[in-house]
């Protein structure tokens, strides 16, 4: 069963700049991407890269240790040096509260 769990307020993350947050034990990068939040997991699948301290440009995030890019809107790999898609999780704005939906 999913629950909510309040990670973070809406003005702490600026458009285009991201945030590490954990929720029920997960690790997860937290995305301003024009004004819409997205959430993934922090945990890159190449070789455990931290996204959240990755470069975001548009809605593509580079992960800092060897350059795989993830679309943070989807959780699809773009290029580089995973070939897999990385986890996403919904999120939930409620007024200037982030909210995300972990199982
Ligand atoms: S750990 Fe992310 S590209 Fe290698």
């Amino acid at each position: 069963m999913s629950e909510r769990v309040k990670v973070a307020q809406t003005d702490q993350i600026p458009p285009g700049k991201s945030r590490l947050v954990k929720a029920k034990g997960h690790e997860i990068a937290l995305f301003n991407v024009d004004g819409s939040f997205y959430a993934i997991s922090n945990v890159c699948p190449h070789s455990t890269g931290p996204l959240a301290e990755g470069r975001l440009y548009g809605k593509i995030v580079t992960c800092p240790w060897h350059g795989a890019q993830f679309d943070v809107t989807t959780g699809q790999y773009c290029g580089g040096q995973a070939v897999k898609p990385v986890t996403t999780y919904p999120v939930h704005i409620e007024g200037c509260s982030i909210f995300i939906e972990i199982n």
